[in-house]
């Protein structure tokens, strides 16, 4: 059966085997080491907390000059291989979600050289600068946040391409969409602007090779003041007063080895993504969000329309034009309700510039209250704000009006999902909850900044206030830019 699925995007470490040794060693470059025996010191200028995508674009930044030494501690290894495969994953299984039927997702996330960079889908787009605007309103007065394209300068050996040619019958569904009433083409198709287009892929654009933090910020560094141990579980960070001043690990897979501690002469920088960045700091995990998806809104074709069959054209939606809000996880603090207050006064505007990929309801990232050092409870709390499923609903419903009144409507196709006994706006509701999926891997927000605490950063994904409309990992690589500008700054 010739089917078109429309999947819209919506709105998401021994201390005794151990040479001691003086800094530097005749090292020949940026070294992965298995074991703690293998580092050259157990004192660096900068700690990294995740060899991921943020932390290895930190890492690059920090020790290009020569000056500084750099260890990065990352729980996974290193793999050749690259894409979403167990191997690479973490194996998290999410909290039941009361609004999509109690039913519990494999939550994505990278678990290797590069983290999610080099398992992710690849589809590169910044957010728009109206909403990286709103981050700066949401962060106060002071904030140092501002839509500055020179973090995605062309010295970042990271690439992205459009890839081949189009398919005559993308081309044919394009063109169909691109008239549909509301729908707009945006010039800059990587620019995170509502509308229809066709999307860059973060890989080089001579062997479309995946272009990754591993790719872009690792190999081919010959840095004798890098380092990176892999396989290291990093649980405790040291302070003294209100000054982070080093960090303790284990290996991840030898529990005979004793635990290993690791100084900061001048930073801890956490970057282990917005899933784990919270188990290692107290403090605000409430925040989460993430982008869902209808997986399968189906069309069976009447008459088949010309061009070779694409199984999964993706495309961004028109937005609703709503506003109104419900819903917060109860475990809220009267500091938390007020800020996500502000959150909302923020969305406001960016729905009525039809940016549409804000989803509305909050998740928690929460320790096991049984045992901390067990993995983290993922509840994405999705479609728990009524306005994120009336969304849904209006995407339904516009998938209807492209099939059936756009230029398509020739191809007299039939509705096999939800299907056309689905009419009201709860039969609607009640099968997307039974089908939605809660997450894009687009996990942001779980942390809201690091008050009071000094010879600290949080670099990675989860210092999103709000998440962006748009792919994650392109943001991700310019905050870590900021980011290690300002590391910098402040310690040199
Ligand atoms: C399957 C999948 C598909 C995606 N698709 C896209 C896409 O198409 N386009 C897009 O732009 N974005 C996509 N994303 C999202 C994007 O890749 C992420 O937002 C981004 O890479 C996150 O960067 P980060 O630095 O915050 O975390 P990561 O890149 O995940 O880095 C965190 C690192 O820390 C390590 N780590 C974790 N816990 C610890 C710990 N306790 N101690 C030490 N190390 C630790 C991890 O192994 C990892 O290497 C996808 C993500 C996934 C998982
Ligand atoms: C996840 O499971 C796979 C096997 O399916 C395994 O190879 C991998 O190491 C696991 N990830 C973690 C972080 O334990
Ligand atoms: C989900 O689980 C909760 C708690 O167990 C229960 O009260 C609720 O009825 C369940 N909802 C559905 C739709 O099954
Ligand atoms: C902003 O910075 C000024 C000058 O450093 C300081 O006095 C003020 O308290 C800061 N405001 C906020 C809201 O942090
Ligand atoms: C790495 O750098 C060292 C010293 O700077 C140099 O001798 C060596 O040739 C370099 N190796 C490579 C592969 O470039
Ligand atoms: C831990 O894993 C690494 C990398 O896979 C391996 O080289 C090492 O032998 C393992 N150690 C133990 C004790 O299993
Ligand atoms: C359109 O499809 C319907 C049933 O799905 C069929 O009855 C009708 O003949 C078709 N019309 C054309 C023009 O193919």
């Amino acid at each position: 059966m010739d089917s078109i699925y429309g999947t819209a995007l919506l709105l998401w470490l021994s201390a005794s085997l151990r040479i001691i040794s003086a800094w530097p060693q005749p090292a020949i470059k940026a070294q992965i080491r298995q074991d703690s025996s293998q580092l050259s010191a157990d004192e660096y200028d900068y700690v990294i907390v995740g060899g991921g995508t943020s932390g290895l674009t930190v890492g690059d930044r920090l020790t290009v000059d020569g000056k500084f030494t750099v260890l990065v501690l990352e729980y996974g290894y290193f793999d050749t291989s690259v894409g979403m495969n167990p191997r690479r994953m973490f194996n998290i299984t999410s909290e039941p979600s009361p609004g999509l039927n109690n039913r519990t997702f494999r939550v994505g996330v990278g678990c290797v050289v590069g983290g999610s960079s080099t398992v992710n889908g690849q589809v590169f787009l910044r957010g728009s600068k109206l909403e990286y605007d709103a981050w700066k309103e949401l962060s106060g007065p002071n904030s140092t946040i501002r839509y500055n394209t020179k973090y995605w300068s062309k010295d970042a050996k990271i690439y992205a391409t459009f890839g081949g040619k189009p398919q005559p019958l993308m081309k044919n569904l394009f063109s169909a969409i691109s008239k549909m009433p509301g729908m707009t083409v945006p010039e800059d198709s990587g620019a995170g602007e509502a509308g229809l287009y066709w999307y860059p892929i973060s890989q080089d654009n001579v062997n479309f090779q995946r272009s990754s933090a591993r790719t872009g910020h690792w190999e081919g560094l010959n840095r004798s003041n890098y380092e990176m141990i892999v396989g290291a579980k990093p649980n405790k960070i040291n302070f003294d007063g209100d000054r982070a001043i080093s960090v303790q690990y284990i290996s991840r897979n030898d529990s005979s080895t004793p635990p290993v501690t690791i100084k900061a002469r001048k930073h801890v920088i956490l970057a282990a993504g917005s899933i784990h960045t919270p188990q290692d700091l107290p403090g605000v995990r409430s925040n989460f969000q993430d982008h869902s998806y209808i997986p399968n809104i189906a069309y069976s074709w009447g008459t088949t329309p010309n061009g070779i069959f694409v199984p999964r054209p993706w495309c961004s939606m028109m937005p609703p034009n709503l506003a109104a809000m419900i819903g917060m996880p109860v475990s809220y603090t009267k500091e938390l309700i007020e800020g996500y207050k502000q959150q909302q006064h923020v969305y406001a505007k960016l729905f009525r510039k039809k940016n549409n990929l804000h989803p509305l309801s909050r998740g928690t990232i929460l320790p096991d209250p049984d045992d901390i050092d067990k993995e983290m409870k993922v509840d994405y709390r999705a479609s728990s704000n009524t306005l994120d499923t009336r969304v849904v609903i209006e995407i339904i419903k516009f998938m209807r009006r492209y099939m059936t009144q756009s230029d398509l409507k020739i191809y007299n196709a039939t509705e096999m999902l939800p299907g056309a006994e689905m009419q009201s706006d709860e039969e609607l509701m009640g099968w997307a909850r039974g089908i939605i999926i809660p997450s894009v891997y687009h996990p942001a927000g779980t942390e809201l900044g690091v008050h009071g605490v000094r010879g600290l950063s949080v670099v990675d994904a989860s210092i999103m206030p709000t998440l962006v409309g748009a792919t994650t990992s392109m943001t991700v690589y310019a905050i870590a830019e900021k980011a290690a500008g300002m590391i910098k700054a402040k310690t040199k």
